[in-house]
């Protein structure tokens, strides 16, 4: 059983403040594998808690270490949403510009696209990271995301014809029993030219080549872009963020 901690947390991310729950344990990784208070500049903003261990799956060991985690690749996501927001928000519309989260964890890129306007439902399968995304949400009170159980495995039908605008995730392709249902959501959710916004941490596990190609020829997702690092790109070495376009 997980003797997991978690605290508050305030990090200001590209000019906003966001408020979050994370683990507060130090044996645990958080960005460039240092405390998230460390990596993202936050301060705690609470005393250490524990949560109700009935929302921890006492099979899986490794999955709940990884509940709380921010891990380092949400960075290079939050510095790439910025100018794809900006070019959405500069489409005049009535509504807002609809932004998806898969695999959330503690969620700060969909908060952050919150704080900026956007209408963002978070979404995770692990219920400690649903606890915690629930709290994270409620921390911006108007305009908070929804948060939903999403399970890439078992595509639910508010998925479906969502015509999302925009779908972000950060490390979510670690397993490669992963990469197919993934896309299958993202391809479902979006609606046409809708943009997938997704950094990847390369573990040498999932070749990200060969999930671009299936993306393209399976779920009709075209990859468009990638921002990667070294040679001052700002992201960390084996981090990436990549942009697709679902076709028309
Ligand atoms: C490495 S963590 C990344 C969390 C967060 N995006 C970040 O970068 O800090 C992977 C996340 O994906 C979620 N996840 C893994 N498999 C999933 C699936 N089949 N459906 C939905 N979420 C899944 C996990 O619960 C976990 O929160």
């Amino acid at each position: 059983m997980s003797q997991l901690q978690f605290c508050r947390y305030q990090a200001t991310l590209g000019g906003i403040v966001v408020a979050f729950w994370a683990t507060s344990d130090g044996e645990t990784i958080g960005p460039q594998g240092r405390r998230v208070d460390a990596s993202l500049g936050a301060t705690t903003t609470s005393e250490p808690e524990r949560l109700p261990s009935e929302l921890f799956d006492v099979q899986d060991v490794g999955e709940n270490l990884r509940c709380g985690n921010v891990w380092e690749a949400v960075p290079a996501l939050i510095m790439c949403l910025g100018p794809l927001l900006d070019r959405l928000c500069a489409v005049p519309s009535d509504t807002p510009p609809r932004v998806l989260e898969l695999g959330a964890g503690m969620g700060l890129p969909g908060l952050w696209a919150a704080a900026r306007g956007a209408e963002v439902v978070l979404t995770d399968s692990n219920l400690a990271v649903l606890e915690l995304l629930e709290r994270n949400a409620r921390f911006l009170g108007e305009g908070a995301p929804a948060v939903r159980a999403l399970d890439w495995a078992a595509l639910p039908d508010w998925i479906t014809g969502a015509e999302f605008d925009l779908v972000i995730a950060s490390d979510v392709l670690y397993d490669c029993a992963a990469v197919e249902p993934f896309f299958g959501v993202v391809a479902a959710a979006l609606k046409p030219g809708g943009t997938l916004l997704v950094s990847h941490t390369d573990r040498g596990i999932v070749s990200f080549d060969e999930a671009i190609q299936r993306a393209q020829v399976e779920f009709g997702l075209s990859w468009t872009a990638e921002a990667s690092g070294g040679e001052g790109g700002g992201l960390g070495e084996s981090i990436a963020c990549h942009t697709f376009e679902k076709d028309f």
